[in-house]
């Protein structure tokens, strides 16, 4: 049977580590990108326990050598890949009155800047395998916020960088999409809830009901529920839908 390899970058915890691990039932081969070697490691130990081989690199995907990086180890490791799922991403929700520049140029470094060249060094392999892209956005890419302003900017970006790869995709039969997920319950958005609760002199569960309320939806979603859409976004079945975001948010976004 020929091996079939997916990388996921934030592949240590979160929408990421839950893609990994749905990945494996899909994929031989995961590699598996982030910082944090401890926590790779752990989501590499249930890759294999489902069945798939798994590579751990840990780099900073905010440097510019670290898309290469990742290519080069992958295919000697595996010789070919065929899903790349970019999902790191680390946008501070910071008010845009109180943003510097630094914090900007963080922000699009690693989640636009290291999924685009890495999508970039990729792109060949990719071609060879008629392979697919899905990069992760978000909600706030339509629905932007003066409190978060970078988070809704730059998933704006990301949706943008796909829909040219995709175009040149058409072409080059490598298919690309985005993923934009509404509110799921990860560390980030734990950590975003509570800023919010030291911010209004609440607790964090107050928080949790404010927020569902506001946005007119009964509950957040889970990790795992994203690695469903990605799963299948990558799959042979969805081979002609490119150049389109997918999105699984409760309902929350309300336009057409
Ligand atoms: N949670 C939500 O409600 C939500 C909603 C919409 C969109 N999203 C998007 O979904 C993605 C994942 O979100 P999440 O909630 O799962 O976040 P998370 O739990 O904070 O995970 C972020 C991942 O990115 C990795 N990462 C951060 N900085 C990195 C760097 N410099 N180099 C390499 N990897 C790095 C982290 O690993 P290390 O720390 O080990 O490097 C981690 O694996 C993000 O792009 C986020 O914007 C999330």
């Amino acid at each position: 049977m020929t091996k079939t390899v997916a990388i996921v970058t934030g592949a240590s915890q979160g929408i990421g580590r839950a893609t990994a691990v749905r990945l494996a039932q899909d994929f031989s081969a995961l590699v598996l990108v982030a910082r944090n070697r401890t926590k790779l490691e752990e989501t590499a130990s249930t890759v294999r326990e489902a069945g798939s081989e798994a590579l751990v690199i840990d780099l900073d995907l905010a440097e510019p050598t670290a898309a290469a990086t990742v290519v080069q180890q992958t295919l000697s490791a595996f010789g070919r890949i065929d899903a790349l799922v970019n999902i790191a991403g680390a946008v501070p929700g910071l008010d845009i009155f109180q943003m510097t520049d630094e914090q900007w140029h963080a922000g699009l470094e690693l989640k636009l800047h290291g999924a685009r060249r890495l999508t970039i060094q990729a792109w060949d392999v990719l071609k060879a395998t008629r392979g697919a892209v899905v990069f992760m956005s978000g909600n706030a890419a339509v629905t932007p916020k003066a409190a978060a302003a970078a988070v809704g900017a730059i998933n704006a970006c990301i949706e943008a960088l796909a829909k040219a790869f995709a175009e040149r995709g058409i072409v080059d039969d490598v298919q690309v999409n985005s993923v934009s997920p509404g509110a799921i319950m990860t560390d980030r958005r734990t950590a975003m809830l509570q800023k919010a609760a030291e911010a209004k002199k609440i607790d964090i569960e107050e928080a949790k009901q404010g927020f569902l309320k506001q946005a007119a939806i009964i509950r957040f979603g889970t990790a795992e529920e994203i690695a469903e859409v990605v799963a299948f976004a990558i799959s042979p079945a969805a081979h002609w839908m490119t150049g389109t975001v997918l999105r699984m948010d409760g309902g929350e976004v309300k336009s057409v």
